[in-house]
């Protein structure tokens, strides 16, 4: 048994980043024959990455996929540990699976992600929910095989879970889920450390892939059929600063270009590291697309100071206008947190300047959630709720206004698309994004599913739009 330290997560060394490589043990290849598992992600982009390698790893031990969590002989679930809602929903899925394994005692259950990384839910694990089977980590993924077997002689939770980092592990396996979109690791951990925010104590020190790995794995997706790469890290712009090479993002944008691959996007950017190279070659190539995820967290200053976000609204504003001016067409998101301790009506009026000044394409907003461990549970959460759902409300009007006023200046216009399956709302319906992330439906015969095509939009939503292929 292993069990994670909130103290030690929090340290940072100086040892420098291995590579170890995935190899699966030939006696593990027969495990799951005639089994089926499931899992539930919850979480961001990575977590979403994380499962499909956990997908593999269980395919390379012969379980195959059920789609019926209630029908599977294993049940994972892959947590976040980002907001309270997150928490109260794993555990909830908990809770419905402890009636299955009533009725099914031979059911498997897992817990991992970055809840897993949590002294305290580790504690209310083993005080309240002793019939998991296996927990693990987001440092080691790679080890499920072992886990899950360890776990047949362990009457116990089997518990397994790293506090510090280790190395990046090559070569795991991968099941994507998209045929024509993936998703590509370029750094794990985040050294920022915001002061409201539990991803550093999660996932650990930052550590970037080397780049030959990185583009060699977007070469073998090109030949494999995709169109589109998502380059992922907690925050990108800060790639490469870990390496004894100087070789940054800019370097990797323009190395990932050259590959030829037809589309590239990037989540996340902190502008705090976006540099004048990054906007340069993101405006010179056309395979780079014009959107970028820039979160603002705050418009005020001094809840930016207490956030530890190390940049000024008007360094922000200043950095928006430079993508603007340089890159012309380019969409640009955020995220925003309202009701951060000590967030006062003026601190809030700051925030709805910039929005009004920067007219996002669109925004995930969220209210303050106090995560444990972090330097902003500490501080005095001193917003009464009612005055920060006022807000998040107040905000939300604001930024689906210029959504929908962002989305009618396409009405009529001809915009690439990348067609990826059949549209949720209409069976004659498909669905794909424009360069600039735009959701579009469009009305069209099925061959042309995985194809980027020329669509003319024909009506505009807050949060989508309609659109004909033009021929
Ligand atoms: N690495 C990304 C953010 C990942 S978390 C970045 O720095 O931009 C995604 C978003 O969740 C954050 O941008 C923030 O807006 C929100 N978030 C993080 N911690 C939060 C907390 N404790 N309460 C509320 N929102 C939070
Ligand atoms: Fe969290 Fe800040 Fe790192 Fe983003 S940059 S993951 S908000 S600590
Ligand atoms: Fe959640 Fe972990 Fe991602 S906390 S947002 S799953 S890095």
């Amino acid at each position: 048994m292993q069990i994670p330290s909130i103290k030690e997560a929090r340290v940072r060394t100086k040892k420098e980043t291995k590579m170890d490589v995935y190899k699966i043990h030939d006696n593990f290849k027969n495990i799951g024959i005639g089994k089926t598992y499931f899992i539930k992600t919850y979480g961001c982009q990575m977590n979403e990455h994380d499962s499909e390698n956990i997908k593999a790893m269980l395919e390379e031990m012969s379980f195959k996929e059920n789609m019926v969590m209630e029908k599977a002989d294993l049940v994972i679930l892959n947590t976040c540990a980002i907001r309270e809602n997150a928490h109260n929903k794993a555990f909830g899925m908990l809770g419905r699976l402890k009636h299955l394994k009533e009725e099914n005692p031979k059911l498997i259950v897992g817990l991992c992600g970055c809840m897993a990384q949590e002294e305290s839910v580790i504690k209310e694990i083993q005080d309240k929910y002793k019939w998991v089977d296996i927990v693990f980590g987001t440092h080691n993924l790679d080890r499920l095989p072992e886990i899950l077997v360890n776990s047949f002689h362990n009457p116990k939770t089997e518990i397994e879970v790293y506090s510090i980092e280790g190395n990046i592990v090559e070569n795991i396996p991968v099941k994507r889920e998209n045929p024509y979109k993936a998703w590509v690791n370029i750094m794990y951990g985040c050294d920022k450390f915001c002061t409201y925010c539990i991803v550093p104590f999660t996932r650990g020190k930052q550590r970037s892939r080397k780049p030959e790995f990185i583009i060699n794995e977007v070469k073998k997706l090109i030949k494999d059929g995709f169109k589109e790469v998502t380059l992922l890290g907690q925050n990108v712009n800060a790639y490469g600063k870990d390496l004894d090479i100087n070789y940054d993002m800019a370097n990797l944008l323009k190395d990932t270009a050259e590959t030829g691959i037809e589309r590239i996007r990037f989540v996340t950017s902190h502008p705090w590291d976006f540099n004048d190279n990054m906007i340069d070659v993101i405006s010179k190539y056309p395979n780079i697309m014009p959107y970028i995820h820039l979160p603002l967290q705050s418009g005020s200053n001094r809840v930016l100071k207490l956030m530890g976000r190390r940049y000024t609204k008007e360094q922000y504003l200043e950095l928006y206008q430079k993508i603007k001016a340089k890159i012309p067409n380019c969409s640009i998101t955020t995220d925003i947190i309202v009701g951060f301790p000590g967030e006062a009506e003026e601190d809030f009026e700051e925030t709805i300047d910039v929005v009004n000044k920067c007219q996002f394409d669109s925004a995930f907003t969220f209210i303050f959630s106090k995560r444990e461990g972090t330097p902003a549970a500490l501080m005095k959460d001193d917003v009464p709720l009612r005055d920060k759902e006022k807000r998040l409300y107040r905000l939300n009007e604001l930024i689906n206004k210029y959504s929908k006023e962002k989305n009618d200046t396409y009405l009529h216009k001809i915009v690439p698309v990348l067609i990826e399956g059949k549209s949720e709302k209409d069976e004659q319906y498909l669905m794909g994004y424009t360069d600039t992330m735009k959701l579009v439906n469009v009305k069209a015969p099925h061959e042309y599913i995985g194809k980027i095509v020329n669509v003319k939009i024909t009506d505009v939503k807050t949060w989508s739009m309609d659109g004909e292929i033009v021929k």
